[in-house]
């Protein structure tokens, strides 16, 4: 004999679409759910017993959802493969467990940084008006505090990060439009052409390898989509190699050593120029502290030319591509349908 569903069961919890996982774990938000793929093949995900699985049995994960945030890191052949990125991995999670949740961050409050999303820094195409219903990727979000921004101006918003930064730094989820997920640039648990911008600032130049974070990049975006990208310029060869010799040694040192190094050095930032602008005396300490540490923590940091931005878009695919304000930093987009050139 067949059994009618349960009267006296609970109602299924969450919006319809929701990805529901086993038991007592949260649910996903239904508007992630269908952008979210395996790290390793790009195939499907389902709810297995200890999470998320993958639905074409690649062979990799169980992949863990921890907190309502799924932990989708490739197993081998990206970031973690490589003890410098390791390193680099465990420097971010301590920088936003320490400074996550000062007022401003790379000199930036909540207002500055929307002014950021819809200013010249994003090229000529995007204003504020553009954001509304469009689903952006927020790639290696750190803090996240971008993500409230690009959702406050009406996008769906993604975070990416190899970290657990967002929860460090005291982000809250909404399951109408804002989420993120733990995993890898260079390996995006993401399906191809889900975002209509991705946006990734400060972020390729730690990872081994930046051109194919690149290239995995611009394959989320969908026709007609742009992808943001800015990454430390190459410096003359006097600061290239100060810093050189400055970084083989901070980036080694003990984390409470470093973490007083930084303190100390932050009145620097008055006569050393920081991309972000953050600046002794127009900053608070912990602020220039954070700037200081960001610069000499991460054991990965690479440093580039235009030209190598230009020739990644050109292999992906992507054309106008717009060289931003400040260098290096370009927006370049997807063609808006596969027969457009
Ligand atoms: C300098 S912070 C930039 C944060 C934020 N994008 C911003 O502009 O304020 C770099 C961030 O990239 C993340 N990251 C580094 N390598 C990554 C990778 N391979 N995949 C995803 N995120 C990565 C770090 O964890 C860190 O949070
Ligand atoms: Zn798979």
């Amino acid at each position: 004999m067949t059994q009618g569903p349960d009267p006296h069961a609970a109602p299924p919890r969450g919006p319809p679409g929701a990805l529901r996982l086993p038991c007592a774990a949260p649910l996903l938000p239904a508007f992630l759910a269908p952008l979210l793929a395996c790290p390793a093949c790009g195939g499907a995900l389902a709810p297995g017993p200890v999470g998320l699985d993958c639905a074409d049995a690649c062979g990799a994960g169980p992949f863990e959802v921890r907190g309502g945030v799924p932990c989708l890191l490739p197993a081998r052949g990206a970031t973690h493969a490589v003890a410098a990125g390791r390193r680099t991995v465990r420097a971010f999670e301590r920088q936003w467990r320490r400074y996550g949740r000062l007022r401003r961050l790379f000199g930036k409050d909540a207002r500055a940084m929307a002014a950021f999303l819809t200013g010249a820094r994003m090229g000529g195409r995007i204003d504020a008006a553009w954001y509304r219903g469009r689903t952006v990727l927020d790639a290696g979000c750190g803090h996240g505090r971008y993500l409230r921004a690009f959702r406050a101006l009406g996008a769906r918003a993604v975070g990416l990060d190899i970290g657990r930064g967002p929860e460090q730094a005291g982000l809250e989820p909404d399951p109408e439009g804002l989420a993120w997920v733990q995993g890898d640039v260079l390996a995006p648990p993401f399906r191809p052409a889900s975002f209509d911008l991705v946006f990734c600032d400060g972020v390729l130049h730690h990872t081994p390898d930046p051109a194919r974070g690149y290239a995995a990049l611009a394959r989320l975006l969908k026709p007609g989509g742009a992808l943001y990208v800015w990454l430390y310029p190459r410096e003359g060869r006097v600061r290239e190699a100060v810093f050189g010799v400055a970084r083989a040694l901070t980036t080694r040192l003990p984390d409470p050593l470093l973490r007083w190094l930084c303190f100390l050095l932050a009145p620097l930032t008055l006569g050393v120029r920081s991309y972000s602008g953050t600046r002794w005396g127009r900053a608070t300490w912990g602020e220039c502290a954070q700037v200081v540490h960001d610069w000499l923590a991460p054991a990965l940091q690479s440093h580039h030319a235009p030209q190598e931005v230009h020739e990644w878009a050109r292999a992906a695919g992507l054309g106008d591509l717009e060289p931003l304000p400040v260098p290096v930093g370009f927006i370049a987009w997807r063609p808006p349908s596969p027969t457009a050139a």
